[in-house]
């Protein structure tokens, strides 16, 4: 593009560009430096520019380049997925292109782990021999059990599945060779198994009651709930309708494209450690109450509100901004989370073997007074994951600090074929952003006394 203060045209695909080559035509964005007076012609790819091509704006030859600033990745896209795909402004999730709603309905757990892993839905074949290799994997080391009992007895879960997870690092040692195909092969059975057994040994120690081994015999959910609840009968028979119902909350939570954990687990996963460290820090992220945490901060909403009489003080307290909505809000949802709608329904039908959580009633008018309000129309603030998924918990008998953890044994399957994908991408690198330095320069160092 020329302007009136043109002096010079330039790609800007320098040496330090991964831009592809401008693509000829309207795909181009223009940008003119005033500072320079000069133009550029940036390639648009994918409705996306790269920042690095802003790096060849320059005003002198030693200057740095021009920068893009996105605290919070509010527009920036840092990797190339074919995962999930998400339509926030239409209330739209895709696993590998495939509806969540029609997951939810047909599939199982770990029949649409596989997809996530390998891209596409198993044949009969592929998924008994992937359930088998899930299920001879449950068990964990025995250390494991005395690592787990150091912790003190009112522990949170999140923290001891933060902790324990990053222990397995050390109990499989041959993680560390992440560039092997077949070796991530194993640790992605391992993470997708193990984390059901860790997550139930956390609850078990909390309890003050023995951890239970898992059972082959039942389905990745039924043995969950076995190694949850199992007392003194010597088979645990998981009720089919709550085994559902958790198998469906695993689904609707396996993945949700490049949210703070995923991203925690990718950034720290392109340093290249063992993918157990990593998805460590995928559980530390999704510990905070802005992110899994906020399961837990609904139902102590909920329990603070008490009444349907006090929903309008409350409201009020929202839009003073004393206090957040929890369940409510997504930075790409700005409209009805789709997973919400399907999780509600879910909710009915566990109440039907647990009976009616009170707060469902609760709950249900806060939605629809926020949904009528302006303040939440304005800012498009819809009800997300977390909103009724507490309650479906609750009623499971399982204490808040409980629900993260849920969250996590779900997300999982999500975090290792982010990794995975990340791992064999070859545009990938160590995640380093930079940083506008905004601090002091070439001081004179002050002896203590002269302070
Ligand atoms: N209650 C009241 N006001 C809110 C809420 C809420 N839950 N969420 C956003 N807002 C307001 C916010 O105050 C701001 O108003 P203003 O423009 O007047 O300053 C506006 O809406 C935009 O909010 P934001 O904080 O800039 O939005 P964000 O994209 O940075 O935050 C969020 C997204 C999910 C962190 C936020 O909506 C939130 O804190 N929600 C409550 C916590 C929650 O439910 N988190 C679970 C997210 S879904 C599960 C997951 O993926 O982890």
């Amino acid at each position: 593009m020329s302007s009136e203060n043109d002096t010079t045209t330039s790609t800007a695909s320098g040496p330090e560009s991964n831009g592809a080559d401008a693509p000829s035509g309207e795909d181009t964005l223009s940008v003119v430096d005033n500072r320079t007076g000069r133009s550029y012609e940036i390639p648009i790819v994918d409705g996306t520019v790269r920042a690095l091509d802003f790096r060849a704006i320059r005003v002198a030859e030693d200057d740095f380049g021009l920068m893009t600033y996105d605290p919070a990745f509010m527009n920036t896209a840092a990797c190339r997925s074919s995962i999930t795909y998400l339509d926030g402004t239409n209330g739209v999730l895709e696993y590998r292109g495939y509806p969540i709603e029609q997951l939810a309905d047909k599939s199982t757990y770990l029949e649409v782990a596989y997809l996530l892993v390998y891209g596409e839905l198993p044949t009969a074949a592929q998924l008994a021999d992937w359930q088998h290799k899930i299920t001879i994997h449950t068990f964990v080391h025995e250390n494991i059990k005395e690592f787990m009992g150091g912790f003190r007895h009112d522990a949170h879960p999140m923290g001891m599945l933060l902790g324990a997870t990053g222990a397995l690092s050390t109990f499989y040692p041959d993680a560390n060779d992440i560039d092997d195909a077949e070796n991530r092969d194993i640790q992605t059975v391992r993470l997708i198994s193990k984390m059901p057994t860790l997550a139930a040994f956390a609850y078990r120690h909390v309890q003050g009651q023995p951890y239970v081994y898992p059972d082959n015999d039942l389905s990745y959910s039924g043995n969950f709930l076995n190694m949850m609840y199992k007392m003194t009968e010597l088979k645990y028979e998981p009720d089919p309708r709550l085994e559902r119902a958790l198998d469906v909350l695993f689904i609707l939570h396996a993945d949700h494209e490049q949210n703070c954990s995923t991203s925690a687990v990718r950034s720290i996963g392109s340093a290249k450690p063992d993918p157990y460290s990593a998805v460590a820090g995928g559980i530390a992220a999704l510990y905070g109450p802005l992110h899994g945490g906020a399961n837990e901060s609904v139902l102590r909403m909920l329990r603070r509100i008490k009444h349907r009489d006090n929903i309008p003080d409350f409201v009020k307290g929202v839009k003073e901004g004393k206090q957040r909505l929890m369940g409510f809000g997504h930075r790409v949802y700005k409209n009805y989370d789709p997973r919400a709608r399907l999780i509600k329904k879910a909710a009915e039908d566990v109440f039907e073997v647990t009976g009616r959580n009170p707060l469902l009633d609760l709950a249900l008018e806060l939605e629809q007074i926020a949904l009528e309000d302006e303040y939440f129309i304005e800012r498009k603030l819809y009800p997300n994951v977390d909103f009724y998924s507490g309650l479906i918990y609750e009623a499971l008998r399982l204490p808040v600090a409980m629900f993260p953890v849920m969250f996590a044994i779900g997300r999982t399957s999500g975090w290792i074929a982010q990794w995975r994908e990340m791992v064999e991408d070859s545009e990938q690198k160590i995640s380093r952003p930079r940083q506008i330095y905004t601090g002091e320069r070439n001081r004179d160092y002050v002896p203590i006394d002269q302070r």
